[in-house]
This record gives C-alpha cells, sequence and structure tokens, in this order.
C-alpha cells in the first residue's frame, strides 16, 4: 500500500492507508467480525473473506440508533468477541459511526478498523475518532472518541457512488483544503473541470485527511481547534435543518455565506473569496438559496456547533467570530 501517514489522537494511534483493497488485505487483519454496509456489500462481493462472520447494515441516517446499536452488542456477545478482537467496519459515515460507536463500548473498547466506503467517510467521518448515534431527531448526541487504529482508503469505492454524493464529498474535501492546506485546493482548483466526473485523486483524499488528523491530534477532545473543522457549519446545520438539504450542500452553501463575510469585513482577500466560491460552483454545488432569518436564528441558538469560522485566506481560517447573521443570510441570498 503506497501512500500511508500515522497520527496521534490523545492515547490513540491510528495508521491510515491507501490502496486497493480485496479478499486478502481483509484477511491479513485477521478480523473477528466484519460489519459492512448492506449496499457495499452488494456491490463488493470480492472484497468479503468467507470465514468471518458479516454484519450487513443498512446504511444511511436511519441506522445511527439504539436498537441497531444493541442489534450489533447481541451479535458481539453471540461470537464471543473478545476485548482483544478486531472488528472490521466498511461503509460511509453512518455505518461506520454506528459500528465504531457498537466497537467502542464493547468490553469497553476492543480493536476497530475502518474502511470507507464514501468520498465523505474517507476524508471526514473515518478521521478523528467520532463516534455517534442519533436520539429520535437530535443527530449525534450520543457517542464516544474512539479512533480506529486503522483507516484503508480505496478510492475505487467512489465509483459507485451517486453524483450528489460526490458532490457532498466534494464540499467537506474543499472545506478542509480552504482551513489548512492552500497547495491543494490550488491542486483542486486547477483539476476543477473534471471534478464531476467520478474519479476522485487518491493523494487529493490523503491530503484532505491528513489536514484533518493534523487539527485532530492537537486538540482530540474538541475544546478549541478541532472547531475550525466546522467550517461552513454555523449557517450549513440551520440549512440543513430548515430547508432539509445534504448535509454537504448545506456546509458548501455555509461556506459561500462566510467566504462573502470575510471578504466584506476586510478579513480575507475577494480574490480567495471568489476562488473558494468558483471552485464550490464549479463542483455543481448551489450556491445561493433563500434562507427564513427566524428559523436559521432559532436553529443556530440550539446548535452545538454554532460560533463561526471564517477564512482568512486559503489555507487559514479563525473561529469563534462573531457575525452578523443578516449578513451572513444576505451573503448567499438569490
Ligand atoms: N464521525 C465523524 O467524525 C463524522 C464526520 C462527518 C459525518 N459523519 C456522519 O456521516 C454520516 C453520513 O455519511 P455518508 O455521507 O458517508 O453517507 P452514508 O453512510 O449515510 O451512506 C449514504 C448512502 O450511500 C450508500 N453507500 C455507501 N458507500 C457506497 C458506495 N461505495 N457505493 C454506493 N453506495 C454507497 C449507503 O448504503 C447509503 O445508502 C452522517 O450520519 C454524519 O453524521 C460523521
Amino acid at each position: 500500500m503506497p501512500n500511508s501517514f500515522t497520527a496521534q489522537f490523545g492515547e490513540f494511534k491510528t495508521r491510515y492507508t491507501s490502496g486497493k483493497i480485496n479478499k486478502s488485505v481483509i484477511n491479513k487483519l485477521a478480523p473477528d467480525a466484519i460489519i459492512c454496509d448492506r449496499k457495499v456489500a452488494r456491490l463488493y462481493k470480492n472484497i468479503m473473506p468467507v470465514s468471518v462472520p458479516v454484519k450487513l447494515v443498512t446504511g444511511g441516517e436511519q441506522c445511527k440508533t439504539y436498537q441497531q446499536l444493541e442489534l450489533l452488542h447481541k451479535w458481539f456477545a453471540k461470537l464471543n468477541l473478545r476485548r482483544d478482537g478486531t472488528v472490521i467496519v466498511i461503509g460511509g459515515g453512518s455505518v461506520m459511526d454506528l459500528g465504531a460507536m457498537a466497537v467502542s463500548t464493547w468490553k469497553r473498547g476492543t480493536g476497530l478498523v475502518l474502511v470507507p466506503t464514501t468520498l465523505l467517510g474517507a476524508v471526514d467521518a473515518s478521521i478523528g475518532g467520532k463516534t455517534a448515534i442519533n436520539l429520535g431527531k437530535l443527530k449525534n448526541p450520543i457517542g464516544t472518541f474512539y479512533p480506529a487504529s486503522q483507516i484503508l482508503l480505496d478510492v475505487r469505492f467512489f465509483n459507485t457512488l451517486q453524483p450528489a454524493q460526490l458532490r457532498e464529498g466534494m464540499a467537506e474535501l474543499i472545506k478542509t483544503a480552504v482551513i489548512g492546506n492552500k497547495a491543494l485546493f490550488n491542486e483542486i482548483y486547477r483539476g476543477r473541470n473534471s471534478i464531476q466526473s467520478k474519479t476522485v485523486p487518491e493523494n487529493w483524499v490523503i491530503k484532505a485527511a491528513k489536514v484533518k488528523a493534523k487539527i485532530v491530534a492537537a486538540d482530540f477532545r474538541e475544546t478549541g481547534l478541532r472547531k475550525v473543522l466546522n467550517l461552513g457549519h454555523t449557517l450549513g446545520h440551520a440549512l440543513e435543518l430548515s430547508l432539509g438539504i445534504s448535509h454537504g450542500q448545506a456546509v458548501a452553501l455555509g461556506m459561500v455565506s462566510v467566504c462573502r463575510v470575510a471578504a466584506a469585513q476586510g478579513l480575507c482577500a475577494e480574490n480567495d473569496s471568489n476562488k473558494i466560491i468558483n471552485l464550490i460552483a464549479a463542483c455543481g454545488l448551489e450556491t445561493t438559496c433563500k434562507v427564513n432569518y427566524k428559523k436559521a436564528e432559532k436553529l443556530i441558538l440550539n446548535d452545538k456547533k454554532s460560533g463561526w469560522v471564517l477564512p482568512l485566506g486559503i489555507g487559514a481560517v479563525i473561529w469563534d467570530q462573531e457575525v452578523d447573521l443578516q449578513a451572513a443570510i444576505d451573503a448567499i441570498s438569490p
């Protein structure tokens, strides 16, 4: 496997490696159990070793429940999964959040390997150890910090994603580049005309993963710096909830908003702000939408991720900023 890096998150060490995943790569990890997204298992039958017990989970937000968590724990009990065992979780962010949560709470934590199969999963959800399930309509209030010992990336999984899923992953990829890697941003910008095709260069994913890993390593339990990862999320979350649009699209709109606000305040060069917005648009993501002030205000006040992050240019951001909500809304009004 050619490309890899290691990160230290608190007492946990994670190795992020990329290459071709097949049966023998999975077998070498000697897993005791595999939790896999049902759709992924159907599409990629060739990666599943026959001798390892597999639990299929229907991926998507609806899998992140207490009931699913209990089913996994009961399954671990049936397998007599030991504390020194290893579980591989294969899927997008939802199955990884659920599976990692189950593993982290089984006998206070067994071995965990993650195989992200979505772009968002590879650049974001797999890294940094946040595991979660939902509580009714509340998203992710129940969870643990439990990083995987290994994350295995194979970008060929992205070939079967829907175009909208790829765009959403691109939003997170761009976000990460804006936060901490100008060279990566410029690389993506130069390749912007081919972005809507199905391939995403492996090195973009690894570079973005490294940016997130570096930030999390510096602030594993999110007491400060890790908040920069919420670029675009303050207004973005409110839009996601009030308009019912996808998370990635909402974050993209949130980023457009803070880029314009930061440029208007003189914090970010106009040229950088425009470049970020152009790249978001080049990915096929919307850059304007109608927002109801009252609804957005209420949602932002209730949001654990509120606290505005503003770009200072490409590759640097500042967090915990005050922003006038009306100005943020005007910045993306059609
Ligand atoms: N833990 C974290 O740090 C973190 C960070 C960001 C997001 N998340 C979580 O991630 C979740 C979203 O994850 P997601 O966007 O990866 O989507 P997802 O896991 O919800 O999957 C969406 C759909 O894609 C399918 N799918 C997965 N891989 C596929 C593939 N290779 N080909 C075809 N279809 C495939 C799934 O079956 C599902 O139907 C949310 O629950 C969010 O809270 C967690």
